[in-house]
């Protein structure tokens, strides 16, 4: 047999494509060429596989090797490939036999001496693997994360001994299958450590029961950062769709996937001085960036006016869509993108604007190009915006004498009105559409003329009318109940508070 085929995974997005690598041996000038379009690190793992297949005592044909990667137009990187290659090489030349290779998919990166190294992206490859019902051959390394998958066959080596041993069956690999999942809550930090500011702890709970976007404004050290930090702690967790939706685009991004506590929302805080491509995504073969890797989850930016306007503007397609679309001049690359976007900034250059002490002397013209670097569209995508204050030193020292509400009783309450929307919507509040806006937020005739009323004396937008309902859906939701009542309506329309004040 001088021809071998073996299946392998490549990487576009947070896809898994399947590429296939043919190795045809032939008589000829010792030779080895791998076409197929591959990058500087595919032509590396020749080094890699040679080293691998000599080391471990295997014989390296001294004949015309020729290395072919399908679809040649796919882009190929790294040396997830590496693996797959050795055993077409062990095939092609008879070392292994090659009746039933096609039940299986490998990937994985060679070291010279011949061991299995990780790679990145396993998860959208163990998902692939299972829907083609082939079993997935990988570093033992890579197994927790592809054990997330219902289904999966993972046969986990760290040698290409190993893997050689099993493919002939003379020492079989103890396949491994989906592990149960571990959802053990292990916060340190509660929102019982923040005392007082109950009216930006309510909020809290209306935007993480709907998934509302929410904008502090306030002085130094009033607990804006602390109280953002503190949102991960009363999200619901998520299903395991949205789980593995995230966890893909983890697997794929520089940090890896963290297979511990994968239920839980993902949580983002990116420095300001991120670039556009640190925030949004970006490079060769594009990888997601902190708003994808907030898929699902929340994204919080600190000292929203120190980012650069530019990198903000871009913000402003995903909060409207969910995704994002990633152009560079030869590939395309869609990454979901449904985050909650919590922020915080003062409300002025000096940050002492309206606080009690009157040490601001910022001049209205100072305030206003301060919080022009906050463009009205993005503005208009934040359906609540909390001024926080300074709590009095009594407060802050004692908290309230019933004791500060823990976030477990809060994300109690989270829950409930999650669950009230899921089984209504199908999903949180703030991600229905227009037409679920008509059909799930209707309102009194009363209550038509409140919102009509807001719009025109504060000059809100048609995006904004759909905001403040679904905001107001929540809050209705919170508060167990079917319509939406004036009391809902009027707290949901409070919290559009920037755009009468910043014009
Ligand atoms: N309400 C509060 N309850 C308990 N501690 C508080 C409260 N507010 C502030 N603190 C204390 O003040 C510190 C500073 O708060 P934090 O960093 O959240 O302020 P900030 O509003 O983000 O300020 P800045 O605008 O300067 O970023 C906290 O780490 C905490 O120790
Ligand atoms: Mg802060």
């Amino acid at each position: 047999m001088a021809l071998a085929v073996i299946y392998s995974r490549g990487r576009a997005g947070i896809d898994a494509p399947l590429v296939t690598v043919e190795v045809h041996v032939a008589n000829g000038l010792p030779a080895l060429s791998i076409v197929g379009l591959p990058e500087a690190a595919v032509k590396e793992s020749k080094d890699r596989v040679r080293g691998a297949i000599l080391n471990s005592r295997f014989e390296f044909p001294a004949q015309r090797i020729t290395i072919n990667l399908a679809p040649a137009d796919l882009p190929k990187e790294g040396g997830r490939f590496d693996l797959a290659i050795a055993l077409g090489i062990l095939a092609a030349s008879g070392q292994i036999p090659t009746a039933g290779l096609d039940r299986y998919e490998c990937i994985g990166e060679l070291s010279l001496g011949g061991e299995l190294r990780p790679i990145s992206g396993v998860l959208p490859v163990a998902i692939q693997a299972r829907n083609n019902a082939r079993k997935l051959l990988l570093p033992r390394e890579n197994t927790a994360e592809a054990a997330l998958v219902d289904g999966i066959e993972i046969i986990p080596a760290s040698h290409l001994l190993e893997v050689c041993a099993h493919l002939s069956g003379q020492s079989l690999i103890q396949p491994q299958f989906q592990q149960p999942l571990q959802n053990t809550r292990t916060d340190s930090i509660d929102f019982a450590d923040v005392h007082g500011q109950y009216h930006v702890k309510r909020a809290f709970e209306i935007a993480a029961a709907g998934g509302h976007n929410l904008l502090m404004l306030g002085p130094p050290g009033t607990g804006k950062s602390m109280l953002a930090a503190r949102l991960p702690t009363i999200l619901p967790l998520l299903s395991e769709k949205q789980a593995q939706e995230s966890a893909a685009i983890a697997s794929i991004s520089d940090q890896g996937l963290d297979v511990t506590n994968w239920l839980k929302p993902p949580y983002r805080a990116p420095h300001h001085t991120a670039s556009a491509a640190a925030l949004v995504g970006g490079g060769g073969n594009p990888r997601p960036g902190e708003i994808s890797l907030a898929h699902n989850g929340a994204l919080f930016l600190d000292e929203l006016p120190e980012f650069d306007r530019k990198v903000l503007e871009v913000l402003r397609e995903p909060l409207e869509t969910g995704h994002i679309t990633i152009s560079r001049a030869s590939r395309q690359a869609d990454f979901p993108a449904r985050f909650q976007l919590i922020a915080a900034m003062n409300p002025c250059p000096c940050g002492y604007l309206g606080d009690v002490s009157g040490r601001c002397h910022c001049t209205s013209e100072q305030v206003m190009r301060y919080r022009a670097r906050v463009s009205g569209p993005l503005l208009d995508r934040i359906d609540m915006h909390l001024e926080v204050p300074r709590v009095p030193h009594e407060v802050l020292r004692k908290g309230s004498p019933e004791g500060e509400e823990s976030s477990a009783t809060i994300r109690a309450r989270v829950e409930a009105a999650r669950n009230i929307a899921v089984t209504r919507g199908g999903k949180a509040n703030a991600a229905l559409t227009a037409k679920e806006v008509k059909q799930f937020c209707p309102l009194s005739e009363q209550g038509h003329q409140l919102l009509e009323q807001a719009m025109d004396k504060f000059g809100l937008s048609n995006r904004a009318y759909h905001r403040i309902l679904k905001l107001a859906r929540t809050i209705a939701d919170l508060a167990n109940s079917e319509p939406i009542e004036i009391t809902h309506l009027s707290e949901a329309i409070g919290y559009r508070k920037l755009d009468r004040s910043v014009k």
